[in-house]
Formats: structure tokens, C-alpha cells, sequence
């Protein structure tokens, strides 16, 4: 079977690429951008770009119109209850330290922040750091070793000390998507607040963050297929009631002096000095696009794509897979092989895939890896990309043992 993307040719990046003789297997760290999103930030910035909000003029009421427009799409997108559930950020990393700040006077010396050993270091460290500030405990839920979080060891570190549990929907590394409802609920009865990563989990299947059940949920436009610079971060109504301001500027003051200022509720009032405009108003496009896609298609060719990239890693001698992923990525490692060596031998060759510990350090030690290769799919992808790939990685190994 050929397995062919009805969606690559809405890609001029990926046909670019291809005429170069380059093979992109890296959309987990970014995805190529499709017409629709390079028409919009065209649009926006051939047209007149102005800056949003309390603008008097025609410019500035058409940026300000799309710029909100993107928020409304977000909250649709997202099955937020409302437009003001969703702050616009630079983001999933920022948001998280957006979180990590606004939410750290609501912490005792001694209370728990629960997270999870296949963390990013986006979603570890803010917390780790916010732990060192306060006196908290830092408690880490362990991954079986097919790479979900262990749901016994779930039951007995989520408790009533614990006061936040911030975890992953799909690591970066293993590509298992986690069943996050059961924690999250979890966390509830604790009186905890939860937050979900879903840098990579959104990009793979639509979030649904009311059905979810969680208080916060964090997200990048550049992984979306949208530009990079710009995120989002939903926080349910009264989950948001909690947040301290933290970023301190224009566009989020309501009334200022030189000793005193009173600020902005959500969203706004987290929205500090000039927004990424143009960012924003492509990752609105960004989700319109998806929006109009069969989701089932794609879901159905991602799904194809990905088994056949798992039963060719399979099938070959000494490469051993982290954990049994089940979606959009694969990591591996070959025995007596450095991933460094790896790696450039497969871009000498034209194929892009990453190599290291992929901002994933304490779960690499854990698995006693210096590192590991990672392949990892968009919806433009398809069997020839798979092919040349596994090509190259046979050339590669012959050369390397
Ligand atoms: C699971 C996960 N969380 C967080 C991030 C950080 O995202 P960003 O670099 O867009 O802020 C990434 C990026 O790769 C990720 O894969």
C-alpha cells in the first residue's frame, strides 16, 4: 500500500523540503504550515499590520477584530464554556510558567505538586522551581514500562497534601497518550488543581477540555501547524479566579499610579504588552483549517502511517523502541550505536528526525539512555517519506556496525 497524504500539497514547506531531497520526520518539535495559515499571516501583514486593542483607527480595529476572532476560535476549538477562558500566550512553556507564577501564593511550606516521569522539561521544571521557592514537595509519578503512568502508584502519591498535579496527555518520547480522566478526577476529590500539558495531545486529536475535567490546559500554535511565538492557555473560569498577575506592562492595567495599579481579570490582565498579532491571527487560521479537515481521515492515515513506521523499526535487528507508542512518534535506539552518530549519518542523507534527550533529561536517565532518535509524523507525511527514511536508516547501520 502507498499510503498517500491527501493533505501534502497544502504544504509549500514539505514540497520545498522534497525538491531539496529532504525528508521532514520532525513535526513533534515543530509542523510545517499549510497555505491557508501562510495566506493569513500574509494577509494580515501585507495589509496593514496595527497593534490590537485601543486602537482609533481602521488598521488598528481590523487587527483587533482578527486578533479576538482567533480567541473565539480557540474557545470553540478547545470546547471552552467561554471566550474568557482562554489567554492568548507565546506558548506551552510560557504558559507554564504563566501557571507556576500566578499560582504560587496559593502553596504552604510542605504541600505536594504531583507530576509524572515522562514530563517535558516545560512541564517539570517550572514546577520544580516553584517547589525550591516555596518548600514544597516535588512527587513523580511512575511510568510502566510500556509508558503509562502507573495508575496504582497514581492512587497513593495523589493525596490530600497534594495541591497540584500537572501531567502530560502525549510525551514527547514514549507517544503514549495518557487516560487522563481518572487522575485528573482524582485530583479533584484531593481539592487539587490540575493542569494538562497538551503540546503534543492536542496536535493529534481535538481537545475537549470541558469533557477532560481538567482547570488548565496548555498548548503551542507551532506544533498545530500554525506559526511559532504563540499559545494557549485555557483555564477554567474559576480555576483562572486563582491567578496572581504576573507579568506586569501595557494592555493588562485597569487603572495606574506611581505607587499603586489595579489590573486586569482573565484573560487581559495576562496578556502583557504587545501580543504576537500576527502569530495569533495564524494560529486562528491555523484552527480553522484543522476544523474543516475529516478528522477521521486523519486520524486513519496517522494511524496507518505511524504502524508502519512501528512494525519497520520493529523488524529490524538491535533497534529497541522506547516504551510501546501508540501515536504520532516513535524514539529508539540501536545497540552499540550512538543516536549522535545516528543522526548524522541520517541528515547526510536528507532525513530530518531529532536526536538526544528531547527536553525529556531525568526520564532519558531513568531508561539509562545518553539519548535516542525520534521519527515523528504530520498529516502531510506519507509511505515514500516512511520508505526513504527506512532506506537511509539501513545505510546508516550498515556503515555504523
Ligand atoms: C510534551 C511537550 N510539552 C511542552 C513542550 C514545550 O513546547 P514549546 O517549546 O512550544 O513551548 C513540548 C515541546 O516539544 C512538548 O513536546
Amino acid at each position: 500500500m502507498s499510503l498517500i497524504s491527501p493533505w501534502r500539497s497544502d504544504f509549500p514547506g514539505i514540497l520545498a523540503l522534497e525538491a531539496e531531497g529532504q525528508t521532514y520526520l520532525d513535526s513533534a518539535a515543530t509542523a510545517q504550515k499549510p497555505q491557508a495559515v501562510i495566506d493569513a499571516l500574509l494577509g494580515y501583514l501585507a495589509g496593514g499590520a496595527a497593534n490590537v486593542h485601543r486602537a482609533q483607527h481602521l488598521p488598528g480595529e481590523r487587527a483587533t477584530r482578527a486578533f479576538e476572532a482567533s480567541r473565539d476560535k480557540a474557545a470553540t476549538w478547545l470546547n471552552a464554556a467561554s471566550r474568557e477562558e482562554i489567554i492568548l500566550t507565546r506558548g506551552t512553556t510560557e504558559a507554564l510558567n504563566l501557571l507556576a507564577y500566578g499560582l504560587q501564593t496559593l502553596f504552604r511550606a510542605g504541600d505536594e505538586i504531583v507530576i509524572s516521569a515522562q514530563e517535558h522539561h516545560a512541564n517539570l521544571l517550572p514546577w520544580q522551581q516553584l517547589a525550591q521557592r516555596q518548600g514544597l514537595k516535588l512527587a513523580v509519578l511512575p511510568l510502566t514500562a510500556a509508558g503509562d503512568i502507573d495508575p496504582d502508584a497514581a492512587s497513593s502519591l495523589i493525596g490530600p497534601r497534594t495541591r497540584l498535579l500537572a501531567v502530560s496527555q502525549l510525551s514527547n518520547v514514549l507517544g503514549r497518550r495518557q487516560s487522563l480522566q481518572p487522575l485528573l478526577q482524582q485530583a479533584r476529590q484531593m481539592g487539587a488543581i490540575s493542569v494538562v500539558d497538551g503540546a503534543q495531545g492536542a496536535v493529534h486529536q481535538r481537545p475537549d477540555v470541558q469533557a477532560l475535567g481538567c482547570d488548565f490546559y496548555v498548548c503551542s500554535g507551532h506544533k498545530l501547524y500554525g506559526p511559532d511565538g504563540v499559545g494557549l492557555l485555557y483555564g477554567r473560569r474559576d480555576a483562572l479566579a486563582h491567578l496572581q498577575h504576573w507579568q506586569f506592562g501595557g494592555e493588562m492595567v485597569l487603572e495606574a499610579d506611581y505607587q499603586t495599579a489595579r489590573f486586569r481579570p482573565a484573560p487581559l490582565g495576562f496578556e502583557a504588552g504587545t501580543p504576537p498579532v500576527s502569530a495569533v491571527i495564524g494560529l486562528g487560521a491555523a484552527l480553522d483549517w484543522l476544523t474543516s479537515l475529516d478528522q477521521q481521515a486523519v486520524a486513519a492515515h496517522e494511524a496507518a502511517l505511524h504502524q508502519r513506521l512501528l512494525a519497520g523499526l520493529r523488524q529490524r535487528a538491535g533497534v529497541r523502541l522506547l516504551g510501546e507508542p501508540q501515536q504520532a512518534l516513535a524514539c529508539f535506539h540501536v545497540d552499540a550505536v550512538h543516536n549522535a552518530d545516528l543522526a548524522q549519518l541520517l541528515s547526510e542523507q536528507g532525513i530530518a528526525v531529532r536526536a538526544g534527550h528531547h527536553c525529556a533529561m531525568p526520564l532519558l536517565k531513568r531508561l539509562q539512555l545518553p539519548g535516542a532518535i525520534r521519527v515523528s509524523l504530520g498529516l502531510y507525511n506519507d509511505g515514500a517519506d516512511l520508505q526513504r527514511f527506512f532506506d537511509a536508516l539501513d545505510k546508516a547501520l550498515e556503515l555504523l556496525r
